[in-house]
């Protein structure tokens, strides 16, 4: 069967107290938005329409990047969640296949529930995911015969006798795409909100004879985000979830707790992370490689066996091979470090290729922007770059070949060639001494005047 899947992204979201709209506010280095997406992608969706109204531009923007193959349909008023879901009408005209609604604000909806989502849809026209709530406060209450589903009652517009109910509403829903379009058409909006409720299909459908089900799941994975409360605790609900996976899976946590990771973040068996490492979103770490203390990792890739840390700084297209060595306040960016390379102590690596076996020097720094351009510096294997080395990029060191320390580099070195640039050194006999007698008086004198 051939899914769509809609995300409702369209709300101001009030309570954030705002500017950015509420599903661009980050959750494990990612927009909210993002989660759905990935959400989303469990049912290998065939197309993915995100309904967006409130800070339209900036949400069109993020789904490019997260979701490049999504369409992006406006909603200019937000008259409620029934009439979210019409505006992805247009583009699902011809859709013959099964329909998934989301909420771009609830970020954990599992593989595992989409699944369950998608089998239990053999057995019922329409299915609504919904959980038993500790406090079911404001959700919307399931009302239920046997297994059937027969309405949902929203909390503003339910008795005292549905207010009861703990079965709630999650808001995920799934049917045959064009029965849902079929059955929103006849909503209407007389109700406590004014709002065309998504929820009203059920008891439509059920009126004209069709079935509904619930499949439940954890009320965790339904948490959505309203509030700054919210999103903190959220944050904290994920990443006690990715470090307890960590664990699982043979990932090494000195102080889970002190370790941050994004949404994406993929360590391979018997990796040590240790204490107070910050995850940004696309990194992979291979097995047995070791992220030492106070490291900051983003869009980079670390091969087996490598060394990053302490206080080192991954940035965006760093590649570590295998058993690369990056030691402490050492920044790499966009730079591909080969086999067993080490760049030990204070550097900066951008925009460079570094080959195998090469050892760049303490305080080495690729000079690599000349104020309007980025320029690259080629590095060969088995290359000695003394300590201090500025290489004035677009610069390149041949094989086996050594710069001398403090060596200011803007013409290419040929392989096993040796380049010193530098300022010549010349010894004055005594002068130490003597300059340190003439200081003495000098201070003597100065003292004597103040007096
Ligand atoms: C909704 C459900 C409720 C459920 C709860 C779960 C309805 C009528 N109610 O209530 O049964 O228990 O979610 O969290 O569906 N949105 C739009 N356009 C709109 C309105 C909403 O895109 O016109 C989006 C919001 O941005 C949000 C989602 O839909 O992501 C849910 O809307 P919200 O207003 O938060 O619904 P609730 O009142 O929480
Ligand atoms: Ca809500």
């Amino acid at each position: 069967m051939s899914t769509a899947v809609v995300i409702l992204a369209a709300g101001k979201g009030t309570r954030m107290q705002s500017d950015l709209p509420k599903v661009l506010h980050p959750l494990a280095q990612v927009p909210l938005l993002a989660h759905a997406i990935r959400s989303a992608r469990f049912s290998d969706p065939d197309h993915m329409v995100i309904v967006a109204g409130h800070g339209f531009d900036r949400v069109v923007k993020a789904a490019n990047t997260f979701a490049p193959d999504a369409t992006v349909v406006e909603q200019t008023e937000q008259l409620g969640t029934g009439h979210a879901v019409a505006q992805a009408k247009s583009q699902l005209a011809d859709f013959d296949g099964d329909m998934i609604v989301l909420y771009g604000d609830t970020p954990f909806i599992s593989d595992t529930t989409i699944e369950a989502i998608t089998a239990a849809r053999a057995n019922a026209d329409l299915v609504v995911l919904g959980f038993h709530a500790a406090d079911p406060g404001r959700y919307g209450r399931l009302v239920t015969q046997g297994d059937r589903l027969e309405r949902i009652v929203e909390f503003k517009d339910a008795t005292d006798a549905e207010r009861a109910i703990t079965l709630c509403n999650s808001g995920v829903m799934a049917a045959k795409a064009q029965d849902l379009f079929a059955w929103i058409d006849q909503i209407d909006n007389s109700n406590a909100s004014g709002e065309y409720y998504l929820t009203d299909c059920v008891a439509i459908a059920v009126s004209q004879g069709k079935t509904a089900t619930v499949v439940l799941c954890d009320e965790a994975e339904t948490l959505g985000v309203n509030s700054r409360a919210e999103l903190a605790q959220a944050e904290t609900a994920f990443q006690a979830k990715m470090r307890a996976d960590m664990l699982e899976n043979g990932v090494t946590l000195y102080a889970p707790e002190s370790v941050y990771f994004s949404y994406d973040t993929a360590i391979g068996r018997d990796c040590l992370i240790e204490q107070n490492v910050v995850f940004g979103p696309d990194v992979t770490v291979e097995s047995g490689a070791t992220i030492r203390a106070f490291s900051h990792l983003e869009g980079c890739h670390v091969s087996r066996d490598a060394v990053v840390g302490p206080y080192a700084r991954l940035r965006p297209g760093a590649e570590l091979s295998e058993g690369v060595k990056i030691g402490n306040f050492v920044e790499v960016k966009n730079a591909l470090i080969g086999e067993g390379s080490k760049v030990n102590h204070l550097s900066y690596i951008g925009d460079a290729d570094i080959g195998k076996g090469s050892n760049i020097g303490a305080g080495t720094i690729t000079c690599n922007y000349d104020g309007v351009m980025k320029h690259r510096t080629e590095i060969g294997d088995n290359v000695f770059v003394g300590s201090n080395t500025m290489l004035v990029a677009p610069v390149s060191l041949g094989n086996n070949s050594m710069t001398a320390s403090g060596s200011v580099i803007t013409k290419d070195v040929a392989a096993t060639d040796l380049a010193i640039s530098r300022a010549e050194q010349s010894n004055k006999k005594g002068m130490a001494v003597k300059l340190f007698e003439m200081l003495k008086k000098r201070k003597a004198k100065r003292d004597l005047e103040k007096s």
